[in-house]
């Protein structure tokens, strides 16, 4: 355990420096503007995989951005562990609330992080969280201590719902076969408290259009005679749900996986600070499903938000106007046993079905992706427990989370691989949002617990 803090104390500026670099780049995959962007990316984390001493690295293209691979074999009766993370990150908007420039990463310290943290963007998801295993392996592999197989697959599409990711992990499922996939790209409690990611949610993701008139109006020649599109778009989004919070369409709940009594018991115990969570994001109540609690609510119960919604006018003053049309765009966040493709389908004859006469609505799906569940009684959930006990000196609580990975279903369904989801961030670290950053002591807190993983699930592995 002391030479991997030896270690990381050394070689500390030099990490942050490297990641710093990685940073810079603003690989923003949803942009085309930044297309060269996210290539570079692509190449510097395969320089950075050949420094920390893979045998193999490569550019793999995609129908899309391309995958990076990596690969170290120490034994061929070792375990082979792969490891997933993702070089693409958001688009910094809007900019203006940033306090430094997304893109030129800046160390701060904070009460949060008294030992400093990272701004920019990606610098927790997943950038930073994905360097730390690459440092774990530099250090294992440098000291002669890696006693398991290691192969990297980092993508550069998952913040665009990594839609082709199911052919090549198909393609390639022989270079990827492993024992275990291992990921870095979720949070934990707080740095008292360490947690394991057990589950995420899936996604439906869609965008509607909604057409009245074929061209914009005069309000005052027309208003009161035609159906408006922003006033109609409203009246379906309010009809989403009903009075209790549930969603409204017809089949939405049709195979839920409801939460066990003793679920919801274990689910009690996690520790919520309800004024903490409310002050933190400035709201003086929490709102959802009738019937839950907020942690139920965002973690292992489906919601329904809109993302965005335009249409008319929205310059400056005022011009009368009914506009033609109006649009929006909409997440459904699913639990277990929820399809995506389904919930899509049924989205979409609900909404077409509560629209007006006089009215047309088209509905465009965009990407999703199933929920996931980790089993804890698996060994390598034991090793991740163990790591973390050693490394935080607490047995880490299992806790679903309320984001998506969509890729993680998909590895268990193709390659019948079980994901650990070793998320060392923070609610705080603001993700998508201006001023995100990554605590320096959750950097080296992930690559210290990342390279115990390896030891105890070796250990393990030889014992079974
Ligand atoms: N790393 C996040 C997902 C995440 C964050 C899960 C924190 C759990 C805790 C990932 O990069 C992400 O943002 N996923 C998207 C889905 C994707 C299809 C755009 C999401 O959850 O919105
Ligand atoms: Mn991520
Ligand atoms: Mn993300």
């Amino acid at each position: 355990m002391d030479n991997i803090n030896n270690y990381i104390e050394t070689n500390k500026e030099r990490f942050l420096n490297e990641l710093s670099e990685l940073l810079k780049i603003p690989s923003i995959s949803a942009d085309s503007k930044y297309e060269s962007d996210v290539l570079n990316a692509a190449s510097y984390v395969k320089e950075s995989l050949d420094k920390a001493g893979c045998q193999i690295t490569e550019i793999i293209e995609t129908d899309g951005f391309p995958v990076v691979y990596g690969e170290i074999t120490v034994n061929p009766n070792a375990p082979t562990v792969l490891v997933y993370g993702h070089y693409d990150v958001q688009p910094a908007d809007p900019i203006e609330l940033w306090s430094n420039p997304a893109f030129e990463p800046t160390i701060k310290k904070t009460s949060d992080h008294p030992e400093g943290a990272i701004y920019a963007r990606g610098a927790s998801d997943d950038k930073g969280q994905m360097f730390m295993h690459i440092k774990a392996l530099e250090y294992l592999n440098r000291t002669k201590n890696l006693g398991c197989n290691v192969k990297f697959m980092i993508e550069g599409e998952e913040e665009i719902g990594s839609v082709n990711l199911y052919n090549f992990v198909e393609q390639h499922k022989e270079k990827l076969s492993n024992d275990i996939i291992l990921i870095s790209d979720t949070g934990m409690i707080s740095n008292d408290l360490p947690s394991i990611t057990t589950g995420l949610r899936g996604l439906s993701y869609v965008e509607v259009e909604v057409t009245g008139p074929n061209r914009d109006l005069h309000s005052g020649l027309y208003g009161g005679a035609v159906a408006n599109p922003i006033n109609i778009l409203s009246k379906m989004i309010s009809q989403l749900h009903d009075e209790n919070n549930h969603i409204t369409i017809p089949g939405f709940y049709d195979y839920v996986e409801i939460p066990t009594k003793d679920e919801r018991e274990v689910m009690s115990t996690i520790p919520f600070d309800h004024k903490a969570y409310k002050t933190s994001i400035g709201i003086n109540d929490t709102y959802g499903e009738e019937g839950f609690t907020t942690l139920e609510r965002a973690s292992v119960r489906p919601s329904l938000d809109v993302n965005g919604i335009w249409g008319g006018y929205i310059g400056e003053g005022a011009k009368t106007v009914i506009p033609s049309k109006a649009h929006a765009k909409i997440s459904m966040r699913l639990v277990p046993n929820q399809d995506w493709k389904r919930i899509t389908h049924i989205f979409k004859d609900y909404f077409e079905s509560i629209a007006p006469k006089g009215i047309q609505v088209k509905v465009k799906p965009h990407h999703g992706g199933q929920g996931y569940v980790t089993p804890t009684n698996n060994i390598a959930y034991q090793a991740a427990s163990r790591a973390y006990q050693n490394t935080f000196n607490k047995l880490p609580i299992p806790q679903r989370s309320g984001g998506s990975i969509p890729i993680v279903a998909l590895f268990e369904e193709i390659l019948e691989s079980k994901s650990i989801l070793m998320g060392f961030g923070l609610n705080s670290d603001a993700i998508h949002s201006p001023d995100e950053h990554f605590g320096i002591w959750n950097f080296c807190k992930g690559i210290e617990t990342i390279v115990d993983f390896y030891y105890q699930y070796e250990l393990l592995y030889g014992e079974n």
